[in-house]
Order: structure tokens, then sequence, then C-alpha cells
């Protein structure tokens, strides 16, 4: 989706490398990729946890000022020694409204404004607020149309639309960062388009990806690329560490760092600790399968696979019980497989792949952009 490529695109200029930067809820993700011989190479990359700046412990979401913003991300632009301001920059999806809209296919002068009317009845703010862009989600060809078919001519008079929105609050907020910190963005974009580039390969069938972050777990259901449905669970890494932390009596950085450490794979001498770390999955991978079951339901499709991002999978056994819990083939992503890499820093890449996958994907686009 070209989603602010016109308002923002202001950079004709070529550039060597360029950054992908996703400033989570929890922590900080960066990466500098330039292109060589027709190839994405990776130069450097880096993460900074965000609780500390807030006087919070490592792995806790926050919600910090423009300014701490600004501070955390200078910070890991130094510590990771990039060397450009050309960069891809993410929104939290937290920042957008996406939704889906169905219209009458009208003749194209009309459509916009047929558009605006259906989307603004799932806007809760003036339209003035808000930056909006949508793409038409295309038709499947792979029924022959079927004149006596009523349903079937229906359909053909009407067209599936993705919307999204976004304040203008959040992205005058996201100016100020980047000039406060010397990043050129030549766009914002929403953080799960930046994943579906970095980890789903081309195909037809559908896929879901799961964003395991500190606060919350992002779904987002693709097919043949594009975004279908997106849902949130109220459920993220934090909430792990909060319960470990209460059922141990443990102090939440000790919380954090037994869940980091062992995961789910401690044995019968950490067997507490295995349990509410099931819990909680347990609840994240109903709610993940619901919407999966629902989404089957609807269009009656399957989909083939989860595909596991964000911190939040890291955690040691999390690929195992994703497999017992979902019927579908369980891939814990490797965005860096889209790059070029160093052979002796694979192992390193590969675990902490889904970490990285809006950050690679937002330079990946402006990789492109540069060609
Ligand atoms: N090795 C690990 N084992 C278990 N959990 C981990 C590990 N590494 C990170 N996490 C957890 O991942 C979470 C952070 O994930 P991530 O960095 O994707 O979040 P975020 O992008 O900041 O959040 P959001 O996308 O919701 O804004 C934290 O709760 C942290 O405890
Ligand atoms: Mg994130």
């Amino acid at each position: 989706m070209d989603f602010f490529r016109n308002l923002f695109s202001i950079f004709s200029k070529k550039s060597e490398s360029v950054l992908g930067i996703d400033i989570g809820s929890s922590a900080i993700k960066v990466v500098q990729i330039k292109k060589k011989r027709g190839r994405a190479v990776l130069e450097t990359y880096g993460e900074l946890a965000l609780g500390p700046y807030s006087g919070l412990e490592v792995g806790r979401a926050t919600s910090l000022s423009n300014e701490k913003i600004i501070e955390a991300l200078k910070d890991i632009l130094r510590e990771a020694k990039t060397t450009t301001s050309f960069a891809g920059v993410a929104l939290p999806l937290s920042s957008s409204l996406v939704t889906f809209i169905t219209v009458p296919v009208v003749p194209e002068k009309q459509m916009q404004e047929v558009i605006s009317l259906e989307a603004r009845k799932y806007i809760p703010v003036p339209m003035s607020e808000v930056v909006v862009d949508y793409s038409p989600i295309p038709k499947e060809e792979t029924y022959a149309a079927d004149d006596d078919d009523q349903e079937k001519q229906v359909e053909k008079k009407t067209q599936d639309y993705l919307v999204v929105a976004i304040h203008n609050e959040y992205i005058n907020n996201y100016q100020v960062i980047s000039s406060g910190s010397a990043i050129q963005p030549s766009f914002y974009e929403i953080e799960l388009f930046s994943s579906i580039r970095s980890v789903v390969e081309q195909g037809i069938q559908a896929v879901m990806i799961i964003d395991m972050g500190a606060r919350i777990t992002k779904l987002y259901i693709v097919e043949r690329g594009i975004l279908r449905a997106a849902h949130i669970i109220n459920r993220g890494g934090q909430d792990i560490t909060l319960a470990i932390s209460k059922s141990l009596s443990v102090s939440v950085n000790e919380a954090e760092n037994l869940k980091r450490l062992y995961g789910l794979n401690g044995g019968p001498e950490y067997k507490e600790l295995t349990e509410i770390i099931t819990i909680n999955l347990d609840y994240v991978f109903y709610e993940a399968n619901a919407t999966m079951l629902n989404y089957q339901r609807k269009y009656s499709k399957n989909v083939s696979k989860v595909i596991l991002t964000g911190g939040g999978v890291l955690l040691k056994g999390f690929t195992e019980l994703a497999k017992v819990s979902f019927q579908t083939e369980i891939e814990y992503a490797d965005p860096f497989s889209r790059l070029e890499t160093p052979a002796f820093f694979s192992q390193q890449l590969t675990s902490a792949g889904p970490e990285f996958a809006v950050a690679i994907g937002c330079a990946l686009r402006r990789l492109s952009e540069a060609d």
C-alpha cells in the first residue's frame, strides 16, 4: 500500500544506505541496509529497551513523551553506529484505524466520494482530523461468472476496500520525533504493512501473522499479499512477566529474566514458571484461533500458516506450544533471510528475527524507493 508516499516522498536523491525504524511500546528496533549487486545487504541493526527511559523495567510497555523518544532514538542510532539519515518509519497499529468497507461500483469520478461517505461511518472523529487512504481489494478470478447466480451478480456490482485512517496528531508527533533525532523519513507506514513485506512469501494462500509485543498481540490475516483482517488481543509479553512476578513473589526484573532465560523449557525445577507462561499463552492462542476460525467461516477459506513475529515469540518453547495449539503450519519469522548477512551472524539473526520484522519491512520499502 502506498500509504503517504505522495505526502512525504520528498527525496528524489539516491541514497546508498537506508534505515528502517520501529518505535515499539517497549523497545525501538532499527536496521540499516544498502543495495549491493541487486541484493539488500544488512549493514547494522540494534534494539533498545524503552522501559528505563520512564523509570520502568526492561520489557515494559511505555508511553513516552516525544522528547524521551528522541533521546532514545538518538541513543540507539549512535549505539548501532548507523551512518545515514534516510529512513522509513513504522507507525504503531494503535495510531490508526484499519477497516474494510464494501461500496457499490460507480463511475470512476464518483468513486472517491462514495468511499469517503462509507468510510466516514467507521471513523469516530471529524474527517479534517485524519489522513485517510484506501485501496481496492482485487476480486478473485477463481470462478467463472454465472449469469444466473443472483449472489454473484450482486458481488459484481460492489467493491471491497481497505481503508486506513491516521489521526493528524500522530503524524505531527512522528514529524517532531524525526526532526528531533535528525532522521529523514520518506514515509510513515503502519507497522502491519511493514511486517507483511518482510515475512509473507508470495503465494495465494491465506496466512496469519501474530505480532506479540509487550502490551498487546496483533493478528493480521493476509491473502495474496493483501490484508484481509486485523485484530488485537489485549495481552502481551509484559502480562506474562507481571504474572510471574506476582505468582513467584519476585521483582519484575527477576521475572523478566526468568522468562527470557527459561521460558517454557525450565523443566521440573521451574514447573510453576512453565504453568504461568502456559496459561497466558493459552489465552492468546485461544483468541488467535477464534479469529482464524471466524475468517475461515466467513470466506470459506483455510489459513495455511501462522507466522510468528514480535519479541514475545522469542520465548523459549513458544513455537512448540503454538504447534500444539494451531492446526496449521507454524513459522518462526525470519525477515533477515530477505537480506544478505554475514554467515557467522546467521544464528543470532535467525533467533532475533521476529523482533525485527517491522523495522526490516520499513527498510526494504525505503530501499526500493531509492532505485
Ligand atoms: N527472549 C525473550 N523471551 C521471552 N520474551 C521476550 C524475549 N525477548 C523479548 N521478549 C518480550 O517481548 C516483548 C516485547 O516485544 P516487542 O519488542 O515486539 O514489543 P514492542 O514492539 O515494543 O511492542 P508493541 O509492538 O506492542 O508496541 C516484551 O514483553 C519482552 O518481555
Ligand atoms: Mg512492535
